[in-house]
């Protein structure tokens, strides 16, 4: 066993509160498999493609958040019809979060998980192979569990219709637990996250603006309770260009460690 694999399990170790077997039906089978086997999957394999989208490998399923890149001039390298996904998740009906969804939902026949209007929404244009939820809901599917949480945030679609309530996502599996906090103002509902699930990571946006900034996504850590951040939201647009080291810089004080990701670039989270 290499000493990275060995320093994982220690980690799980020091979790005792965390039960894999915990999980129901079929998902607690393959938890229990991944923790009796295969100590690498304790990983999770974070890919940025820029601005808010980002896929994150779970349990073998490809989850793909916010797929914005045809139109994100930062995101040129990447190659769409190169992106893999098995679900596609979506937070709100904002086009910078949804552009490519139609596209990437056909080419890899991924599941889109959303809130019911936007599910709908995709319905009405031919898309049915989606999972609705709305806030505090949450459902349990082969990778394990997604719960749509609160966002302050609006969510108007890109046709002008309704897009429900925007919201972010907490996503909970064998191989650890995340939050994607979408496009959102710093909001005590964070709190309520940081008391139900031990986070491995969080990805927060953090570009100021149109959403939380530099100083209330550190708070946003602080209240979700936890220290590994993944910035998004930011640069793409003159209005939320960062200064990439005072960020940084700025979360390292805060005893937090922030990653800024080129678009293509990643980072295993543990
Ligand atoms: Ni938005
Ligand atoms: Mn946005």
């Amino acid at each position: 066993m290499k000493v990275g694999s060995i320093r994982r399990l220690e980690r799980r170790r020091c979790f005792p509160d965390y039960d894999a077997s915990a999980l129901s039906g079929s998902v607690g089978k393959t938890a229990r498999a991944w923790q009796v086997g295969a100590e690498l999957e304790i990983i999770m394999k974070l890919t940025y493609y820029g601005h808010s989208c980002f896929s994150v490998v779970v349990g073998g399923k490809t989850l793909l958040f916010d797929p914005f890149i045809s139109g994100n001039p930062l995101a040129r390298d990447i190659r769409l019809d190169r992106i893999a996904a098995d679900y596609i998740l979506i937070s709100h009906g904002h086009e910078d979060h949804l552009a490519d969804a139609m596209t990437l939902a056909k080419q890899t026949g991924a599941l889109l998980i959303s809130n019911f209007e936007i599910v709908e929404w995709f319905a009405a244009k031919g898309l049915t192979h989606a999972h609705p939820l709305n806030h505090g809901g949450g459902r349990t599917f082969d990778f394990g569990r997604v719960k749509y949480v609160n966002a302050v945030h609006s969510s108007m679609l890109p046709d002008g219709a309704n897009g429900g309530n925007a919201g972010g996502f907490v996503i909970e599996s064998a191989a650890g637990n995340f939050y994607y906090s979408g496009d959102t103002a710093l909001t005590m509902d964070m709190k309520l996250i940081g008391e139900s699930t031990r986070l491995t990571f969080a990805v927060l946006c953090l570009g100021d603006n149109f959403t939380m900034g530099i100083e209330d996504a550190i708070r946003a850590a602080d209240f979700v309770r936890c220290d590994k951040i993944l910035g998004v939201h930011y640069d793409t647009f003159p209005p939320i260009r960062i200064d990439h080291e005072d960020a940084v810089r700025k979360f390292k004080a805060a005893g937090k460690e922030l990653h800024l990701l080129a678009p293509g670039g990643q980072h295993e989270f543990n």
